[in-house]
């Protein structure tokens, strides 16, 4: 049963995310209603395949759909150009034509590879999510963010392309990792500190609930950070502004995630022990009150995210940063909390502060620093 519906308003690309729990038997019915093409090429993987695919293929043959499906491994290396072009040859040798819809089944991994092929082959075909983690269910299936890596950098190669829908079903959280909770409750908290102080409160009390998948609290985080996200991409879809806000955390997020080779870290945990070291930054710059600073580690630390043992020199994230596509010209842009639900763009860091905001957090991940 759909239990919720919030809109992204972009005019005439404008779209409905639905939440609700065992949601599988309504999905071709909404297709329908949507006005979705018959031919449907379902993009997912294995881990995924293995719990979701068979119901959702057997519900669109039903009604009528004429499915396909491309079951690829998992794993962020997937996002690539070589893993791009292997399915534009499936598509091509399937027969999918123009008028074709692709629903990404999966995480963020699949959802912006598969957003990236429903964008530019045959120069673009209509898109569904279905976002089958936490992470990718209050974040990346929504706002259109869609890419595929480069060896240079993470998400090089991408567009903006918005799906005709967004399907919430949050009894696929049953059978994600623990491992994969934790990655999603970061990008959660990002939204808490970013824009909303009553959201954050509600995080701390009901962390241990959320950690259990207690339905009702699942949905409140779901459709709240919906919610906000929402918001942020009506006003500000490309990112000329606002929406960089959203990056609260993944300056150091990402410049960790690439000094580990994307092996050691999964992005959403990047994000929280970014999220940490750019708290510290805020708070030695005379930014962020330390109590607050002290809030927002206490509940960050609730989630355990393990760093492996010397995989990471400063020296090495440091050069990770300079990489960063959101750098403006070579200079690492922060976006500082300096109280709960506000940010402050900054782009003056000095690199002996970075630094410290590393070893703090390489402290409090029980490691050395170096
Ligand atoms: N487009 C955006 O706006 C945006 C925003 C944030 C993150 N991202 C991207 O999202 C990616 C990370 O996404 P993610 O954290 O969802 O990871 P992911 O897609 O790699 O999924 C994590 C793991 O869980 C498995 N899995 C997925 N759903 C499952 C389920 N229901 N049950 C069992 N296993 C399941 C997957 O096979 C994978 O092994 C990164 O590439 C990141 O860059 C994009
Ligand atoms: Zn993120």
């Amino acid at each position: 049963m759909i239990q919720r519906q919030i809109d992204v308003s972009l005019g005439d690309r404008s779209y409905p995310v639905y939440f609700g729990s065992e949601l599988t038997a309504s999905f071709a019915p909404t297709c329908q209603q949507h006005g979705i093409p018959r031919r449907i090429v379902i993009v997912t993987d294995t881990n995924i395949a293995r719990h979701y695919l068979a119901p959702l293929e057997n519900n669109l043959k039903h009604f009528d759909f004429d499915v396909s499906s491309v079951v690829i491994p998992p794993g962020e290396n997937q996002k690539s150009l070589q893993r791009a072009h292997v399915l534009y040859t499936a598509l091509l040798k399937l027969g999918v034509g123009r008028k074709s819809a692709i629903v990404a089944l999966g995480g963020g991994v699949i959802g912006d590879l598969a957003g990236f092929i429903a964008a530019t082959y045959q120069r673009g075909v209509t898109l569904i999510q279905v976002p089958t983690t936490l992470l990718s269910q209050v974040d990346s299936s929504v706002g259109g963010k869609v890419a595929v890596n480069h060896p240079l950098g993470k998400n090089m190669i991408g567009a903006f392309y918005q799906p005709k829908f967004v399907w919430v079903d949050a009894e696929t959280l049953r059978t994600l990792p623990a491992r994969e909770i934790v990655c999603g409750l970061g990008e959660v908290l990002k939204y808490g500190v970013v824009f909303d102080a009553e959201f954050f409160a509600y995080l701390e009390a009901n962390l241990d609930n959320i950690l259990k998948l207690e339905p009702a609290s699942v949905l409140h985080v779901q459709a709240r950070c919906c919610e906000l996200k929402a918001h942020v991409v009506s006003e500000d879809e490309r990112e000329q502004g606002l929406r960089a806000v959203l990056n609260y955390g993944h300056t150091v997020g990402h410049a960790l995630e690439a000094a580990g080779h994307y092996r050691i870290l999964k992005h959403g945990e990047a994000v929280l022990l970014g999220m940490i070291a750019e708290s510290f930054i805020a708070r030695e710059m005379g930014l962020l009150p330390p109590d607050v600073h002290e809030r927002i580690v206490q509940t960050l630390r609730r989630l355990p995210v393990k760093l492996a043992r010397s995989s990471f020199s400063s020296s090495r994230v440091l050069k990770a940063m300079a990489f960063d596509k959101k750098s403006v010209e070579g200079k690492a842009r922060f976006i500082l909390p300096i109280r709960l639900g506000e940010v402050q763009v900054v782009d003056e860091v000095d690199v002996p502060l970075i630094q410290s905001s590393l070893r703090y957090v390489f402290g409090l991940a029980g490691k050395g620093s170096q």
